[in-house]
């Protein structure tokens, strides 16, 4: 269920910019802290996953300068996905809310990288995320994208 709806978010918002081609590996997270989704009656509109390790270790390294903490007190927020036809009712909030709690449970600050010029800029600035600085993310292909760094409000 999942898979339908990060396809239907890959082509109404071209995310994942990578990965789309292997949409199960891209969420498939073995090292992830937690999994989240949301459901609307019986049916999923929402995904989001928190991860450990210090990857995409150009946005970890930005956020732990920034931070001024080592990237072993950080986590990732990621996969951060909500059906289309499901947006603007605050699914993503609450998603990201139970993925940021599960964080501060383990003592840990959330952090992450969103594509420049996506609508998730906004919705991570109204959730009051501080905006760090654009860096190159190398992707499994090889590419390099350019992504901004995020930290999560105090
Ligand atoms: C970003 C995303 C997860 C937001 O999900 P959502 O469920 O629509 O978000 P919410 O309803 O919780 O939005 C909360 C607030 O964020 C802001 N917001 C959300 N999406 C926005 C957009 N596209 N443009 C501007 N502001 C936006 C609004 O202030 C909104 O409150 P409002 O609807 O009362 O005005 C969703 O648009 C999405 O899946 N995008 C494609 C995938 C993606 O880019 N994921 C992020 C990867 S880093």
């Amino acid at each position: 269920m999942c898979l339908g709806v990060a396809a239907a978010v890959h082509a109404s918002d071209g995310y994942p910019i990578y990965g789309a081609h292997d949409l199960p590996g891209f969420l498939t997270l073995p090292d992830a802290l937690g999994i989240w989704v949301a459901l609307v009656g019986d049916e999923l509109v929402g995904h989001v996953a928190l991860r450990a390790s210090a990857e995409p270790r150009t946005i970890v390294e930005s956020a732990g300068r920034f931070l001024d903490l080592p990237l072993d007190a950080l986590c990732v927020v990621t996969r951060l996905l909500v059906a289309p036809g499901a947006r603007r009712l605050g699914v993503g909030v609450l998603l990201l809310d139970e993925a940021v709690g599960r964080a501060r449970r383990l003592g840990l600050v959330p952090v992450l990288g969103v594509d420049e010029g996506s609508g998730a800029v906004a919705f991570y600035e109204r959730c009051g995320w501080r905006r760090v600085e654009p860096v190159a993310v190398r992707v499994p292909s090889g590419e390099e994208i350019v992504q901004v760094v995020y930290v999560a409000p105090d």
